[in-house]
């Protein structure tokens, strides 16, 4: 029988794209699977403590091999900002339009663009904790590209490119994202 893995998450795109880099290794169940509906807290204020909060809530209500992740943008002139608090950089509505307008706002005039999506993932496998990290470089441009994506994409450009995230689209994103190269490092470990 296959082993079973809750990923923190009711996102059917992540699970997918987990389960495609994963191959048969793994049953993969997500938060509704195990019939998980409460309001997991991400309280912590570094991405690695959300991901171990969110897993290690799962391993000690549920007491199964899990694992959660969680992402940000980090931008260097801004001393990392918004990084953990990405989602509501521009208040508790998590308006992606309103934070990227935020984040516009504070570069205005800074030559420094330089940024990076940053994931970390911990998993909890046989009570045991591990991280793993993956990060995309890029830059921040002065207006909005592309409608593909979500949050930060439109105005995110990653090294070793002319286009957006968003101009990119989610074919080429997901093979150089800062989420893919987390759960690489994840798979192969799982692997291993
Ligand atoms: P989460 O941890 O995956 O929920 O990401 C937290 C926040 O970071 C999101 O609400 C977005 O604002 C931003 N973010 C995460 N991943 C991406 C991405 O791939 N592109 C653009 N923004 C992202």
């Amino acid at each position: 029988m296959k082993k079973k893995l809750v990923v923190a998450t009711n996102n059917a795109h992540k699970l997918e794209e987990i389960a495609a880099i994963l191959g048969d290794e793994m049953e993969l169940l997500s938060l509704k699977d195990i019939e998980c509906f409460a309001d997991i807290p991400e309280t912590a204020d570094t991405l690695e403590g959300n991901a171990r909060q969110k897993a290690m809530y799962i391993y000690e209500n549920y007491g199964m091999d899990c694992f959660a992740d969680d992402t940000g943008l980090e931008v260097e002139a801004l001393n990392g900002a918004p990084g953990v608090f990405s989602a509501r950089y521009a208040g508790d509505g998590h308006d992606s339009e309103a934070n990227m307008q935020k984040l516009l706002q504070e570069l205005k005039g800074k030559e420094n663009r330089k940024a990076q999506f940053r994931t970390a993932i911990c998993l909890i496998l046989h009570g045991e904790e591990h991280l793993f990290e993956g990060i995309v470089k890029g830059e921040i441009i002065e207006e909005k590209r592309g409608g593909a994506g979500f949050g930060y994409d439109p105005i995110f450009v990653p090294e070793g490119y002319d286009l957006t995230f968003a101009e990119l689209g989610n074919d080429i994103k997901n093979t150089i994202s800062h989420r893919f190269r987390a759960v690489e490092k994840l798979c192969q470990f799982l692997k291993g």
